[in-house]
Parts: structure tokens; C-alpha cells; sequence
């Protein structure tokens, strides 16, 4: 089969790789339809590189049609329709009972003393191979993939892998209060789709970002928004709209790779460069995330005021302003997302006829597999208008 596999650095190459095989009888072979291109893979693209090893298959946002199915598999038949969430959680240990679907004790990494397993994600969370590919091998079949009604066009159901439950649980982990107003950094996917359903639970929504078109996209939707380049100071401007004091809640959706940290860009970039036996540990115990976006979002909050942070940081040695967090009183919650904890509520949006977040129009790109390393490099540098790609294997 045709797969999306991790070369090197920046180097993303569709190879001829071997179909997956049922290995355990719990499995499935799920033929992809469509698989997105998230912010998380840019990670790997870049400045994750020493976790990851030439031909790992990337990709954590497929859906498709069951192809084969294990001897123990009960539930899912060829045939049904599937969304594939990207944590690969088994729905049975204490932390699934909990709904913490991103933490599953049956499939933490205790090498690198990190979560669940994701698809397609590195060494850091499983080396399993993902799915921007023609074929993914899902385990825990009879409990993983979401079955979705046949009919509607994909894209109303595929966000539900990550971006729809992402932003949702990054809403909720916000509290804002009632006829408060939440302040999103970042505007890309996530940052996106966490205003629309924000805004669609009738909160007053307030969006930052540099890319213009992206500003654009979020204003026609009703959200309030701020050019980082336009004003001097995010916070400062922040607090001119909301009467001095700060939004009641922030979301931080950009994470590690903010614009604007110039020192961490250059470590992250240097530890890019070494070799990966040396590179791996200084990482793992010396790494830094570039927190522009993380500081405007403490200095945005309000005092007593709640931090949602849904962008992925992973750095161990970072300078925080742990003085500011404690004296405003903030309170912070933070995480990969539980996905299927919340297809309950999502699934009602999604099937909804009138499309209420807007989902079938939400991706810019639609694009053959072959096209990967062009668009694994356009949404990097965020030219030509690509904002959201979706493969169509
Ligand atoms: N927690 C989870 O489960 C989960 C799931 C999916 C994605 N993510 C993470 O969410 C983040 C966003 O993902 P995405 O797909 O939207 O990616 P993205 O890279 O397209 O979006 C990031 C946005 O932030 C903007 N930005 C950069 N620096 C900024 C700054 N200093 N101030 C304001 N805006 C700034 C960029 O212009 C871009 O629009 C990534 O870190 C991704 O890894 C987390
Ligand atoms: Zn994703
Ligand atoms: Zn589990």
C-alpha cells in the first residue's frame, strides 16, 4: 500500500510499504477514505525529529470502511463506515473507566513516561504506525472506532478522530462562565473549531493569530479578533475589550511552535541538528518550548480566571512565570484530548442537517496521498491560503 512515511526532517515521502496485518485477534484492517493533516504532525515534521526513525508511518485523523476484522472481533463487521480516534486506548483499564482516554494504562509509554499510544506519533507515544495511509491496522476493534452512519460526505464525520473532540474538551476544560468571554490564541484548526463551538454555545468569543487569513476566516464567523501584529501588546488589548480586567478564560491553541520566541526557536533548531543519540536526551530532559503564545495567554486571563491549554508543549527545562500564575490565581487545565469521551456530544452537531460548526467546509485542501510533502510544507509555512488538508487516499 501507498503511506505517508517520516524520512528526516522536513522530509515527508509517500513510500510503497507493506499492507498491515491482523497480528492480534482484537484488531481490524481499516481501508482509509480520508485522513487529516493536523498542527500535531507538524511537530514531527520538524522539531520532534529526534523521536521519530526514516519510514514511520505519520497520520492520526483517518476514517474509512472496515476491510478485514480478527477472529476475537465481534462488534465492528466489514463493511461499517469508522471514524478512528488518535489515541489508541484500549476501553477497559481504570483510566478508560474514567474516560481518561489519552492516559490508557494498557497502552502508556513507560520508556519515555508519557500517555497512551497515539497513531503515526513517534517513539514518544508507541511508534504505531499511522494513518495517512491506504490501510491502518486498528486494535481494541470492538471498542476504538466510532461507527458513523453511511451516506453523508466523510468530512461530516472525520474531525471526530481529533479536531472536533480536542476543541470541545478544550472548551470545557475553559469553564468559561455563563455570559463570560473566552479569549482563543491561535487560530489554526483547533483554535477554530474552538471558537465555533464556543461561539455556538452562545459565548462571546475573542480569537489572536498573525495569519491574516485566518483572522479572516474566524471573523466571519462572529469572533472578536486581534492581529498579533497589529497592537502592541496582546494582553493590553485584550483587556481594552473586556473592561480592564482580562478574559474569564483562555485557550492556548498553539503550543511549542509559537511565533515569536526567538532564544527557544534557536535551541529547539539547534537540538534539531545533532545527532539523534545525543539529541533524544536533550529533549527528553533539557528541551524548550517557545512560550509566546503560552505568556500572552497567562498575561490575557483575568484575575481568578481559568487557562485552557490544548496546544502540545514538551519541553522540561521551560522558563514559566509561575510568580504571575500564582499571584493571578489561575487556574489551568491542560492535555491530549479524551476523544471518545465526547462523541456523545458531538454526534448530535455532526449529523445535524443544518451543520451547525460548519464541518463539511471546514478543510481548504482536499488532495490526493501523492501530495503530501507539498502539503505537509505549504500548511507549514501557512501559504496559499492552506489551512485545513484532508488526504484522499
Ligand atoms: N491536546 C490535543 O489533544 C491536541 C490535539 C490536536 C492538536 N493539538 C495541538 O494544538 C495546536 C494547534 O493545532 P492546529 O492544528 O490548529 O495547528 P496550527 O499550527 O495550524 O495552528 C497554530 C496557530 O497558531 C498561530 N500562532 C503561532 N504563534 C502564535 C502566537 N504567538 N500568538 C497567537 N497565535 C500564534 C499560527 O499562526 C497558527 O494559526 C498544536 O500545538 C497541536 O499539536 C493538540
Ligand atoms: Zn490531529
Ligand atoms: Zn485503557
Amino acid at each position: 500500500m501507498k503511506a505517508v512515511t517520516w524520512q528526516g526532517k522536513r522530509d515527508m515521502r509517500v513510500e510503497e510499504v507493506p499492507d498491515p496485518v491482523i497480528s492480534e485477534p482484537t484488531d481490524a484492517i481499516i481501508k482509509v477514505t480520508s485522513t487529516g493533516l493536523c498542527g500535531s504532525d507538524l511537530h514531527l515534521y520538524e522539531v520532534l525529529s529526534p523521536f521519530m526513525t526514516p519510514g514511520d508511518i505519520v497520520g492520526h485523523e483517518p476514517m474509512g470502511v472496515v476491510e478485514e476484522v480478527g477472529a476475537g472481533v465481534t462488534d465492528l463487521k466489514v463493511g461499517d463506515r469508522v471514524v478512528v480516534p488518535f489515541n489508541v486506548s484500549c476501553g477497559s483499564c481504570w483510566m478508560c473507566d474514567q474516560q481518561l482516554y489519552s492516559q490508557c494504562e494498557t497502552t502508556q509509554n513507560h520508556e519515555f513516561r508519557t500517555g497512551a499510544s497515539f497513531f503515526g506519533y513517534s517513539k514518544l507515544y508507541g511508534q504505531v504506525p499511522g494513518g495517512q495511509a491506504e490501510l491502518l491496522r486498528v486494535p481494541f476493534a470492538d471498542f476504538l472506532p466510532i461507527k458513523v452512519p453511511q451516506g453523508p460526505p466523510d468530512e461530516r464525520f472525520l474531525y471526530l478522530s481529533d479536531v472536533l473532540p480536542t476543541a470541545w474538551q478544550a472548551v470545557e476544560y475553559a469553564a468559561v462562565p455563563k455570559d463570560g468571554t473566552l479569549l482563543v490564541v491561535g487560530l489554526g484548526p483547533i483554535g477554530d473549531m474552538s471558537a465555533r463551538i464556543a461561539l455556538h454555545q452562545g459565548l462571546r468569543v475573542l480569537g489572536v493569530d498573525l495569519v491574516p487569513e485566518r483572522l479572516a476566516r474566524a471573523q466571519s464567523r462572529g469572533v472578536e479578533v486581534i492581529d498579533v501584529n497589529a497592537v502592541e501588546d496582546v494582553g493590553d488589548a485584550v483587556r481594552d475589550r473586556t473592561g480592564g480586567r482580562g478574559a474569564d478564560s483562555v485557550i492556548d491553541a498553539v503550543g511549542l511552535e509559537a511565533h515569536g520566541s526567538s532564544s527557544a526557536k534557536a535551541a529547539q533548531t539547534l537540538v534539531g541538528l545533532l545527532p539523534d543519540k545525543i539529541a533524544e536526551p536533550m529533549m527528553e530532559k533539557a528541551g524548550v518550548d517557545r512560550l509566546a503564545a503560552l505568556n500572552s495567554s497567562i498575561d490575557a486571563v483575568r484575575r481568578g480566571g481559568t487557562l485552557s491549554i490544548v496546544g502540545v508543549y514538551g519541553g522540561m527545562a521551560d522558563p514559566i512565570p509561575m510568580l504571575t500564575l500564582f499571584d493571578k490565581q489561575i487556574q489551568i487545565r491542560q492535555g491530549q484530548a479524551n476523544v471518545k469521551k465526547w462523541t456523545d456530544d458531538l454526534m448530535p452537531l455532526v449529523t445535524d442537517d443544518s451543520d451547525p460548526l460548519g464541518v463539511e467546509q471546514f478543510a481548504t485542501h482536499r488532495v490526493p496521498l501523492e501530495e503530501a510533502p507539498r502539503a505537509y510544507q505549504q500548511f507549514q509555512s501557512k501559504d496559499d491560503g492552506v489551512f485545513k488538508v484532508v488526504f484522499k487516499p
